[in-house]
């Protein structure tokens, strides 16, 4: 490599990776993540969570019950999973996860609930549905 190359790598790539990985997962192993039911009435929760590669199909929570996926993050952090939650009556979106959004207050594993209200990230707090 000559010297300007080496200027390149050193001052412009690893610290971008490093800004873009700061909480450290990207560049090492899975993220999981894990969606329990949470709805109040003894109700089905229907998920169905993509990315813009992959299809996890059409997964059925019992009351009480938890689903988890599991991935490698892409090495920027910006994989993006989004779900359709639906039970009886109801029909909402949400980005379950988000590389940029939940690398690092999630670390290895995001534990979701979801409530009517929305789903409740374990430790951190609730978010509104995307729609
Ligand atoms: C997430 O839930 C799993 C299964 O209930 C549990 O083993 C794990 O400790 C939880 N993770 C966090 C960060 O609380």
């Amino acid at each position: 490599m000559n010297s300007s190359i080496r200027l390149f790598v050193v001052f412009m790539i690893i610290p971008a990776l490093i800004r873009a990985c700061s909480g450290g997962i990207c560049l090492l192993g899975k993220t999981y993540v894990r969606i329990h039911n949470s709805l109040p009435e003894e109700v089905t929760l229907t998920v169905h969570c993509k990315s813009k590669t992959d299809d996890l199909g059409v997964q059925q929570i019992p009351p009480q019950g938890t689903w988890e996926f599991q991935f490698r993050p892409n090495v920027f952090c910006r994989t993006l999973f989004f779900c359709s939650m639906q039970w009886p009556g109801q029909f909402h979106r949400f980005d379950i996860y988000d590389g940029e959004r939940d690398t690092e207050r999630c670390y290895e594993t995001c534990n979701w609930s979801v409530k009517p209200t929305g789903p409740c990230l374990l430790n951190i707090g609730c978010e509104n549905w995307n729609s």
